[in-house]
């Protein structure tokens, strides 16, 4: 019996398997109830009791390494089948679809861009802000209807008849981190504001309570309205083309004095008059002025020694203009088919 054993180990080492259905047969031929294995405990029963000792151990070493070559080929052949997989270069890639940029971003960045090459730094400050930054210190009088419950998101009113510097709102535009920049920081300034702004106004293809604007600040020693009109111009020709023409037409805002509001020659009929420009030949796209002296005494900036322009614009309003797309709204449903129209944007 020790030699059959002997000569079954020298087998079992020797077998080549290389298939499932190979490694199955092995199993059935030394492993299984009536395999060789099997058998020979069987027969162990018989052998004689000073054989026993010897003839057991080598029993014992055949069936471990029958299990041990069983074991490692069925591990091999089933990492085989998952780098086969894992590794099959024919198999078509599965698509990858690449996301869009918001028209918002889109026209947002390509603002910033234009005011970042001639100097302009950016911004930021917070969304919810109080009276102090978004009226007071701009030269808001305490009764102006701008801080009225209808048009302004209140947070907090100490007092829903008065206006307070401590009540807490969401900011109705940026112009409250030029506040916050005019603060911190004497001139020169020269800084835009980029952000999102709220009013309480009813929805609709024309308004929406949230929209975006970028609001620019420019201060230092003798900066004059004919800086303001060229930094406009450069913006409106590297924005609109080369061929734009500005207008700058007299208003009013509290912060600024003087005060107007700014035009653009219209780029889709060229200024002959059509139903984007409502006949006119001029869209207007933003408000603008000289800082309000009172505005800088606010902000410890002395007004005898500088002065100072601001603008401001709606971006969803430069965006309409850009891509003809209307009804605001479509601005912030975030549908997929909307987004997907301006992939090849950047
Ligand atoms: N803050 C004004 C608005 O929200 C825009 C503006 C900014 C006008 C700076 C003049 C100067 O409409």
């Amino acid at each position: 019996m020790l030699h059959k054993i002997t000569d079954l180990l020298k087998e079992v080492s020797a077998i080549n398997v290389k298939t499932p259905e190979d490694l199955e047969l092995f199993r059935l031929k030394y492993l299984s109830k009536k395999g060789i294995l099997s058998e020979l405990f069987e027969d162990f029963k018989n052998v004689t009791s000073s054989e026993k000792k010897e003839v057991g151990q080598k029993l014992n070493q055949l069936k471990q390494s029958a299990f041990e070559k069983y074991n490692s080929i069925k591990s091999q052949l089933a990492s085989d089948e998952d780098s086969t997989l894992a590794i099959d270069l024919t198999r078509p890639a599965v698509p990858y679809p690449f996301g869009s940029r918001h028209p918002i971003s889109i026209v947002r960045n390509e603002i910033i861009n234009i005011f970042s090459r001639i100097g302009f730094i950016i911004s930021e400050g917070p969304e919810i802000e109080d009276d102090n930054h978004v009226f007071t210190k701009l030269n808001f009088a305490p009764e102006h209807p701008a801080r009225d419950m209808q048009d302004t998101f209140y947070i907090s009113r100490i007092s829903p008849e008065d206006s307070n510097p401590e009540d807490i709102l969401l900011r109705t535009h940026t112009s409250s981190v030029q506040v916050r920049v005019m603060e911190g920081q004497q001139p020169p300034i020269r800084t835009i504001s980029p952000g999102r702004v709220f009013r309480n106004e009813a929805i609709s293809a024309r308004a929406h309570c949230i929209f975006h604007q970028v609001e620019g600040l420019y201060i230092d020693e003798n900066v004059s309205f004919a800086d303001l009109k060229q930094t406009l111009l450069f913006f409106a020709r590297e924005m609109f083309g080369k061929e734009t023409e500005i207008r700058l037409r007299p208003s009013y805002f509290p912060f600024t004095e003087p005060s107007a509001e700014m035009d653009v020659s219209c780029k889709i009929c060229g200024g002959k008059g059509c139903n984007v420009c409502k006949y006119t030949g001029w869209l207007e796209i933003l408000g603008c002025g000289m800082v309000h002296p009172g505005v800088l005494e606010a902000c410890n900036i002395d007004s005898k020694r500088y002065t100072g322009f601001a603008f401001g614009m709606g971006i969803e309003r430069l965006a309409m203009l850009r891509y003809q797309v209307n009804d605001l709204r479509l601005y912030f449903e975030n549908d997929q088919r909307f987004l997907d129209q301006f992939r090849t944007a950047f």
